[in-house]
C-alpha cells in the first residue's frame, strides 16, 4: 500500500483495468494473508506513519475510560497501542491478519497483560468491546467488503459502543490498496449500524494527509 511519505510500493498495473467508480478505485488483487504478509516481510509499509495519529491520540486524551475494552483491528505497528499503555489504558486487543507484523508486536508488547495481539481476520474475529479505532485498515479492505466492515464492527461493539478514527477523503491513482471515498459513500452504510456523530473533515491529520480525512465519532444503534 503506496501512500505518503516512507517507501512507495513498486506494483504493476494494466490501466485498462483501471476503473473509477464514483470516488473508489476498482482492485482484482487478492488482499489475503499472503498479500500482507508479502507486504510486512518486504518492509513495503508506505502507509506506517511511524507515531500514533494525533487525531486519536487527542480523541483518546478525553476519553474517560481507563479500563474500556478497546480493539484495533489491522493494527500495523499499533504506535496508538503505545499511546494508550502509556496513558493508563488496561485492556487493549490489537488484531493484525499477517504474521510478521504480529511477530513484531509481540516483541514490542511483550507479556503486558494489558494488550493482547492476535493475529486473525478481523472478519472472523470473535470479542465484545467498548471502542474500536479506525487507522487505515478500512482503506485497506477491498471496497466490495465495506458493508461487511460496518456490520462487523457494529457486531464486536457493546451496546452504546463507538468507532472512531480516521477515514480518507480523497481517491487514489494508483490501484489499491490504499482505497480512497468520501463522507457521501461512507455515511450510507455506516448509517444502519451507527449513529453519525461526527464525520468531518479533521483538523489535526498529519500534514501528508492534511485535508485528506474525515475523523469519524459513531454510536453503535440498538437494535430495534
Ligand atoms: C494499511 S495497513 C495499516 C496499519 C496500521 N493501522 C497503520 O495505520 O499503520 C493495514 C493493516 O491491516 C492488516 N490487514 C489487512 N487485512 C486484514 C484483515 N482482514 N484482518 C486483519 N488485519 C488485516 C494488514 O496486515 C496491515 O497491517
Amino acid at each position: 500500500m503506496a501512500e505518503p511519505g516512507n517507501k512507495s510500493i513498486k506494483r504493476k498495473m494494466d490501466n485498462s483495468k483501471k476503473e473509477l467508480q464514483c470516488c473508489v478505485t476498482h482492485c482484482d488483487l487478492p488482499l489475503d494473508q499472503t498479500y500482507w504478509n508479502k507486504s510486512w516481510e518486504q518492509g513495503e509499509t508506505g502507509w506506517d506513519i511511524g507515531f500514533a495519529s494525533p487525531a486519536i491520540t487527542e480523541y483518546m486524551a478525553q476519553y474517560p475510560y481507563k479500563d474500556a475494552a478497546i480493539l484495533i483491528p489491522g493494527c500495523g505497528n499499533a504506535y496508538e497501542a503505545e499511546y494508550l499503555l502509556k496513558n493508563g489504558f488496561t485492556n487493549i486487543t490489537l488484531i493484525d491478519i499477517a504474521p510478521k507484523a504480529v511477530e513484531l508486536l509481540k516483541e514490542k508488547f511483550g507479556s503486558s497483560g494489558k494488550v493482547q495481539v492476535i493475529c486473525e481476520d478481523f472478519f472472523v474475529h470473535e470479542g465484545k468491546y467498548d471502542l474500536i479505532l479506525e487507522q487505515t485498515f478500512f482503506c485497506a479492505i477491498p471496497v466490495s467488503r465495506r458493508k461487511e466492515y460496518t456490520e462487523k464492527a457494529a457486531d464486536l461493539l457493546n451496546e452504546n459502543g463507538k468507532l472512531a478514527g480516521l477515514l480518507f477523503d480523497r481517491t487514489f491513482e494508483q490501484q489499491g490498496p490504499p482505497f480512497g471515498g468520501c463522507p457521501c459513500e461512507y455515511k450510507p452504510i455506516f448509517e444502519p449500524h451507527f449513529q453519525i456523530k461526527t464525520m468531518d473533515p479533521c483538523y489535526n491529520s498529519i500534514p501528508a494527509r492534511k485535508n485528506t480525512e474525515v475523523f469519524i465519532h459513531l454510536i453503535k444503534k440498538q437494535k430495534s
